[in-house]
């Protein structure tokens, strides 16, 4: 994707060999019609697109020849309106489906800026595919992706458009990169080179200074492993900035329960478990890149979940960073556990929002399913995440915290435990429950908690279905448009 180009122009480029023009298709009282377009589409028009077999269908594409040689592929748009939503999922499956050619042409109606971007983000991000471990790993024929467009000025939009693309798909990669191949130790390795090369501090705390420095959760959960845990700090700070983020990540690089093992079929997929880091790391990247005049911090919380000799038991107490015991009940809630400890070390900076991402619950799914992001929080912290997700084109759902659900975290002799044995009501809340008691207050308060959301991606953050739009099949990289929007939003 490195050496793509990508460009805008207003007038539709002569005919050429391995090139295709996409335009999308509407059906309109039973006859499929060409959405408003800049090029000279008359030709197309006039093909008899329903005996070709053209479906207005959304996402559907048919590759016709018109009368002057070009290859033209029609997309359906469904019934829907094509905004900038739309088009960037329409964009996704159209260069998804056309990685054969070398030149992608899109004439969609674009209006301003936002639909620019959302094409290209679409399109690039439609090109991603996983081929570390595939042999011989095919690269994709695509060179170059143009938008033809009456609306000028692009380049802020398209580079914008490139920056968040490369995020999501290096997420991508990380998250689908097996856990034999991806762990705490070199995850925080290459999380320390990537942002110092883009003059991000970097702080990683090893084991030993976890445990010395009362990180409990990330040390008690990291200890059955042989590859052990590690706390990544990534600080952005740029002279202009008067507001300061926190970003969280839950970076379980494989989680098999420990000791509450879990079986077969749900282990196959835990891989992803620390998609929540990669979407935090991810994040800081791009809001760097994008040098957004505002202070972020991200905590990738490391560790691998296994069971052994030197693991944590059910019924073990540990204390986490703001010094409260927790019961482990449930090995497999752990987290809630690494995520104690780094919501604790962000609280004590007091920044003005904090938000956690991680794949927490298999109750998320349950509930929201496979492409919603369950949100939960404090009022103010859940508007900003719900209005930067409107903006970035993600999906999250606004759910509650109940507080009567609270007495499920009651331990008989530790301050909390992690986990309610044999309850499976309300299992996405209660791990937010857990979050919020890591919640510090306000500069000065003893009342007034920090504004804090938690976003559980255990639906969207993998797509073990088909793919669809600009998602790949796998890892998805959810979230972090959200995360760079919401940070744009703070700018201000
Ligand atoms: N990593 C899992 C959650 C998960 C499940 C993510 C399925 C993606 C797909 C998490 O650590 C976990 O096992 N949670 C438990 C919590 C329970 C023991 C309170 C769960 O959801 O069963
Ligand atoms: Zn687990
Ligand atoms: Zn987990």
């Amino acid at each position: 994707m490195t050496n793509l180009k990508i460009q805008t122009v207003a007038k539709t480029p002569t005919v050429a060999k391995k090139q295709v023009l996409v335009i999308a298709v509407r059906s309109v009282n039973n006859t499929i019609q060409l959405v408003q377009t800049h090029s000279d589409s008359v030709a197309i028009a006039s093909l008899g697109l329903e005996e070709l077999g053209v479906s207005a269908t959304f996402e559907t594409g048919t590759r016709v020849q018109s009368p002057d040689g070009r290859i033209v592929y029609l997309i359906g748009a469904g019934n829907n309106e094509l905004d900038e939503d739309n088009m960037r999922e329409l964009a996704g499956a159209a260069t998804r489906a056309l990685t054969d050619f070398e030149h992608i042409i899109f004439d969609f109606p674009t209006e301003d800026l936002g639909d620019l971007q959302g094409i290209a983000e679409g399109a690039l991000l439609g090109l991603y595919k996983y081929t570390e471990y595939k042999q011989p790993a095919k690269p994709t024929q695509v060179k170059s992706i143009t938008l033809l467009t009456k609306v000028r000025n692009a380049s802020s939009a398209i580079d914008s458009a490139k920056v968040l693309a490369s995020a999501v798909s290096a997420a991508r990669d990380e998250i689908n990169r097996p856990a034999n191949d991806l762990y705490p130790a070199n995850y925080a390795a290459l999380a320390s080179k990537k942002a110092k090369s883009l003059g991000i501090s970097v702080e990683i705390l090893d084991e030993k200074q976890l445990e010395k420095q009362g990180f409990g959760g990330l040390a008690g959960v990291g200890k059955g492993s042989a590859r052990p845990p590690r706390l990544v700090k990534l600080t952005y700070s740029p002279k202009n900035a008067s507001k300061h983020l926190a970003l969280v990540g839950k970076g379980i690089t494989f989680d098999t329960g420990g000791l509450s093992l879990k079986p077969a079929n749900s282990m196959v997929g835990m891989k992803y478990d620390m998609a929540g880091a990669a979407t935090v790391f991810n994040s800081i990247l791009a809001i760097a890149q994008l040098q957004l005049p505002i202070k972020v911090t991200s905590w990738m919380c490391l560790a691998e979940n296994m069971p052994s000799g030197t693991a944590t038991r059910p019924n073990d107490v540990i204390k986490l960073k703001n010094g409260k015991t927790v019961e482990v009940t449930n090995t497999d809630a752990e987290g809630r556990l690494v995520l104690g400890d780094g919501l604790s070390a962000a609280s004590m900076e007091f920044p003005d929002l904090i938000v956690d991402v991680a794949t927490l619950t298999g109750a998320a799914r349950v509930a929201l399913g496979n492409r919603y992001a369950g949100l939960m929080g404090s009022a103010e912290a859940v508007s900003a995440v719900e209005a930067a997700a409107f903006e970035a084109g993600e999906l999250v759902w606004h759910m509650p915290l109940p507080v009567e659900l609270k007495d499920m975290l009651k331990s008989d002799i530790a301050d909390l435990q992690n986990a309610k044995i044999g309850n499976t009501a309300g299992g996405m809340l209660i791990g937010g429950l857990f979050l919020q008691e890591f919640i510090g207050f306000k500069r000065k308060s003893k009342t007034d908690k920090l504004a804090w959301a938690h976003i559980d991606i255990a639906g969207p953050a993998n797509n073990d279905l088909g793919a669809y739009g600009y998602t790949a099949k796998g890892a998805t990289g959810v979230i972090i448009r959200t995360l760079v929007s919401l940070a744009k939003g703070m700018a201000h």
